[in-house]
């Protein structure tokens, strides 16, 4: 099947060749070619160029993009789209006065979903997490990375990482997934901390490795929750099962958890609201994709990741939802890269490849997606009709998708 795509306003994002991330001041550029075409053969990238140079090819569907802005579809590499109900009555004490930690102090936040999960069937959190996947795939989103650790014992860990399969199994769009046992302690083993460690090691990782249920392994490192002895731990039992770490870190404090996931090679280290100069210099040099959530610094009103020194000292970064039921209950990777813009500072060029390329290298997908290169996945959004690429951005309430193929098939 051949479709060809023509006089697109803008084609963003265009690579000729493959690379794996920017950094810098590479973060930019947004390599763009106007008035193009596109080709797409079955799930991938064909051909694209400038409508001068477009070849006579026999396309099963022509679409006129007159008007229209295209760009590889969003890399979203972080979020926990996999639970059961919501936390809508913690959204309202907070509105009253409670802090995030008080919640959590009190028995809610991590450890309530971990309830509602424990007490619905693996169908029940197949069926609400499949609304959200096809919700995020028609807002633009074509590759996600998924997490456990709502479930807190074995049972339901793996019960979690299940569902992340079955919905990679039967959605075209591409799901990692990471295990994230270490996310809280639960209840009972507040004064036994080793215990629950020793259960994520022993008990855990062995069935999660031997039935190929996760690629990466997470732990919330933070002050209350794991420390970095704790992280540095389980990362390392992780990697000898072949998982490789994704890190929560300095979301509130920073207590060397950066310094420990980069010693540790960590694919990501996700979060960073909070970054002293010993974090960024940290990453410097290092093959570890630092990951902003600014949409989780929105709903919980708590600073935003500093990414104009990150960049400024020669960092990459990604841009990922985080979506999930406490902190950041949206998958709108639309709103990740307007307020980026807004909040962070970044350019629209600095968000778009924050959200792309370097969101597809936060979950080992650069290869494949991210970019219009050819050979890479058909993977695309079609704006409605826009005056340029800023308005997406700019224009941050407003839904400009058109449409979006994911591996050729085309989801609205
Ligand atoms: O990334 N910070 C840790 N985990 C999630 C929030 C978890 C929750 O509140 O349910 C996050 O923000
Ligand atoms: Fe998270």
């Amino acid at each position: 099947m051949i479709t060809l795509i023509t006089n697109i306003q803008e084609l963003l994002q265009v690579r000729e060749t493959s690379i794996a991330k920017v950094s810098g001041a590479e973060m930019a550029v947004l390599p763009t070619i106007k008035n193009a075409y596109l080709i797409l053969k079955d799930e991938l990238i064909e051909d694209f160029g400038s409508m001068e140079n477009l070849p006579e090819i026999k396309a099963d569907k022509i679409i006129d993009a007159t008007g229209k802005v295209v760009l590889p579809s969003w890399c979203d590499s972080h979020t926990h789209i996999v639970y059961a109900g919501n936390r809508e009555q913690e959204f309202v004490d907070r509105i009253n006065g409670l802090s995030y930690e008080e919640i959590a102090n009190r028995g809610g936040g991590i450890l309530n979903s971990a309830k509602k999960l424990n007490e619905s069937t693996e169908e029940e959190i197949y069926e609400q997490s499949k609304t959200r996947l096809e919700e995020v795939m028609r807002l633009g989103t074509g590759a996600v990375e998924i997490k456990s650790g709502y479930g807190l014992t074995v049972d339901s860990e793996l019960k979690m990482l299940r569902v992340i399969k079955k919905l990679a199994e039967n959605y075209p769009i591409a799901i990692k997934s990471t295990f994230l046992g270490a996310h809280a302690f639960p209840a009972h083993f507040k004064e036994d901390k080793k215990g629950y460690i020793d259960q994520i090691i022993n008990e855990m990782l062995p069935e999660i490795a031997k039935n190929n249920l996760a690629e990466f392994v997470d732990v919330f490192c933070e002050s209350g929750y794991f420390s970095v002895e704790e992280t540095e731990q389980i990362m390392e039992a992780g990697i000898a099962f072949g998982l490789k770490p994704k890190i929560h870190v300095n979301q509130f404090n920073s207590i060397g958890g950066v310094l420990a996931s980069v010693k540790f090679n960590a694919l990501s280290v996700d979060h960073l609201e909070i970054m002293n100069p010993e974090d960024i210099e940290a990453l410097k040099n290092s093959e570890t994709m630092p990951v902003a959530l600014p949409s989780c610094s929105y709903f919980l009103s708590i600073p935003y990741t500093p990414a104009r020194e990150m960049i400024k000292a020669g960092l990459p970064l990604a841009l990922a939802s985080d979506f999930n039921p406490g902190s950041t209950p949206s998958g709108n990777m639309n709103f990740v890269v307007s307020t980026a813009c807004i909040k962070m500072k970044m350019t629209p060029e600095e968000a778009i490849n924050a959200a792309t390329i370097n969101g597809a290298y936060a979950m080992g997908l650069s290869e494949t997606h991210g970019s219009i290169t050819k050979g890479k996945k058909a993977n695309l959004i079609i704006t409605k009709p826009i005056s340029s690429y800023y308005q997406i951005p700019y224009a941050f309430g407003s839904n400009l998708i058109e449409s979006v193929f994911i591996e050729g098939k085309l989801i609205n």
